[in-house]
Formats: C-alpha cells, structure tokens, sequence
C-alpha cells in the first residue's frame, strides 16, 4: 500500500521582528512576563508584499525545490489558514496563481492550529487513492492582521508566517502511518474570531465592526495539554509505536509550558522536541510545518525516523499524526 511521503519542505517568514521590549511600549506586559508564562522571545509581522498568499506561495515554492518537483506538475493544493488574503478566492488559489500550478486545484481548509495536521490527514487519503498524485499542503497565517494589539492577553502570543511540504506517494513502509483528528465544537467560545460583518443586520445583529482573535487563556491552556496528550497517546497505541522509540515529536508551538508538560507526559527528553515558539510564537496552521522544515534542513531526521506531529486549536479541534521519514 502506498502511502503520503514529504518529498520536500520549505517555510517563509516576513523580515519584521517584533521583540518583547517592542510590545513593553504597546501595552502593559514585560519581557519577564511573556518569557516565563509562554517562552516568546521574538514573533515575525508581515508588511507590505507578505500577506498570508505571498508567504504560502514562497514556502511552497521551496518545499517544491527540494522534492524537485516543477509547479506545473502539481495536482492539489491545499492551504490550512484563518487569515486568508481574502474569503474568495481562497489562499489556495492565489498560491496557485503566484506558483503557475496550472494543473493543479485548490481550496483552503480552516481547523485553526491544527490546520496543517488535517490537511496533512487528507492528503494523505487522496494519495492511498492514487499514488502519483503531487500535494502542495500549506499552512500560512498572518494573525497580526486579526490580533487586537491593545488586548495584551492575546497580542502578545501570535505571530505570521508560513510552512509546506510537497506530498506524494511513497513506496515501502515510509510515509504517513497513522493520524487521529478530532473536535468539540461545543467549547468554540473559548478561543475563537469573528467573521467579518455582513449586510444582513438580522443575522449578526451586535457584531464587532472589526473583529479580533478572543481567548480565555487559562481553560484553552487546560484543554490543550490535556487534547494533545490525548491524542498523542491514541496513535502511539493504535500503531504499537513506543514513545521511546520516536525521534522527533513536533508539537503546535503555542507555549513553551504546553510543550514541556507534553514532554513530561511522553517522558521525552527535551531533544527529542522540536521548540521554536522562542522565535516566532503561535503562527497557528503555520508551527508544524515551520518547524518541520527548520528540523529537516538542521539535518534532524533521516530515513525511516519516526515523527509525530501534534496540535491544538480552535473549534477546538485538535489531532496527531505519525510519520515514517
Ligand atoms: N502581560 C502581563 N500580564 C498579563 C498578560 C501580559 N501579556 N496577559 C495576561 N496577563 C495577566 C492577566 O490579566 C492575569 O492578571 P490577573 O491575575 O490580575 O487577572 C495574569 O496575567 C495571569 O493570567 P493567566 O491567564 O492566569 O495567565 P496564564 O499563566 O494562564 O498565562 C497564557 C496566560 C495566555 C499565556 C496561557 O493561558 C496560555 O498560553 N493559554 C493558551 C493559549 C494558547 O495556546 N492559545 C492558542 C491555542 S492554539
């Protein structure tokens, strides 16, 4: 059986760093307080040219260089964001249109943070179906566009940027092995963003004018430890998979406290997972595939390693999925 394989990686990140020192003039927060309770440094904000289409199609066109795949010979993309240039078309076409993938058809899919890993999910099926098929799965985000930057609860965790992998059918036991994707719906109040209004004042009688991501910290942070884990934990038993025997766990980086409690929880020690939330905070859809692409091009993961992704986010939706390399 021929299963989904990441030919190729690549990821693109706007120029503009955002410090902690940078948000100490914008709102009342400290370095000290972000550092401890989330272990951001740094975040990256897109200007001019970097919408959510501009850095999908970059990071596309990177991960399509290293799998040595020409755009023209794509047959799907698919983008995981919330923050699309526009509602229509979708990101994924005006990727499509930027790469000249002009075989290729394209939609975008929001399952917010753990976009990636559901289009990942879903690439994969399209490749059990047919295995010549080359996917271009994307995860791009500019939250700073949907940030209230005078909310310090939540302005000070996002950042932009963009993550994508060049999937195909891959031969032998390498590839996709198994993946759990989940959701509650019941519990979207606690982390979610408006759509923007409409015309029909019926419908949306008191909506915001100009809506912004809203969070309860603390019971998303509960949830999260308590889903990823979860999730981790069925895949592994699902495909008889030790912890121990995983070389690399990429989490939704999100807060470095999440990460470290995941760790705990698998009882892996801090190498074996991928952190880089330092630099560039939550890029929601964008983290895995970001990460991913930074630890494959440090020369982290060899052939047949094992690699487990996970992430959390709102809807809630929230999942794992295993890798052979
Ligand atoms: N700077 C300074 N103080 C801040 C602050 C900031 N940027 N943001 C919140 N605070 C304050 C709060 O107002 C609160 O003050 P109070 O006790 O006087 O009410 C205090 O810090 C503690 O807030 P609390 O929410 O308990 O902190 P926390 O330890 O839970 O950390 C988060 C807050 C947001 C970092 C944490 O809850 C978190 O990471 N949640 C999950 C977020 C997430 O992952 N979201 C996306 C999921 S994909």
């Amino acid at each position: 059986m021929s299963r989904a394989i990441i030919a190729g990686t690549g990821s693109a990140l706007p120029d503009r760093v955002l410090t902690n020192r940078d948000l100490e003039r914008m709102v009342e927060t400290s370095d000290e307080w972000i550092t401890s309770r989330t272990g951001i440094n740094t975040r990256r904000i897109s200007g001019a040219g970097e919408g959510t289409s501009r850095l999908a199609a970059a990071a596309g066109r990177k991960a399509l260089a290293m799998a040595g795949v020409d755009p023209g010979e794509l047959d799907m993309i698919v983008v995981g964001t919330i923050t699309p240039d526009m509602t229509m078309p979708s990101c994924a076409c005006l990727v499509q249109k930027e790469l000249k993938a002009v075989r290729a058809f394209a939609f975008d899919l929001n399952a917010a943070c753990s976009g990636f890993l559901y289009a990942l999910d879903l690439a994969d099926k399209y490749i059990r179906s047919d295995p010549s098929l080359k996917i271009l799965v994307i995860g791009a985000e500019t939250l700073s566009s949907r940030v209230d930057w005078q909310d310090r609860n939540t302005c000070v965790l996002f950042g932009d940027g963009a993550g994508a992998c060049l999937v195909t059918g891959g031969a032998g036991e390498r590839g996709y092995l198994a993946g759990k994707l989940m959701a509650d719906g019941s519990l979207w109040e606690l982390l979610h963003l408006e759509a923007a209004p409409g015309h029909n004042r019926d419908l949306r009688p008191n909506h915001d004018s100009s809506p912004s991501i809203r969070m309860q910290g603390r019971e998303v942070f509960r949830h999260a430890v308590r889903a990823m884990e979860d999730a981790v934990t069925r895949v592994l038993n699902a495909t008889g998979v030790k912890a121990e025997s995983l070389r690399l766990v990429i989490p939704h980086q999100a807060n470095i406290r999440i990460i470290k409690s995941l760790a705990e929880h698998l009882g892996l020690p801090p190498e074996k997972v991928y952190v880089n939330v330092d630099k560039y905070g939550n890029t929601s859809a964008a983290t895995i595939p970001i990460a991913l692409d930074e630890a494959n091009r440090a020369g982290l993961l060899a052939p047949d390693d094992l690699v487990m992704f996970c992430a959390f986010g709102g809807g809630f939706t929230w999942g794992a999925s295993l890798l052979k390399w």
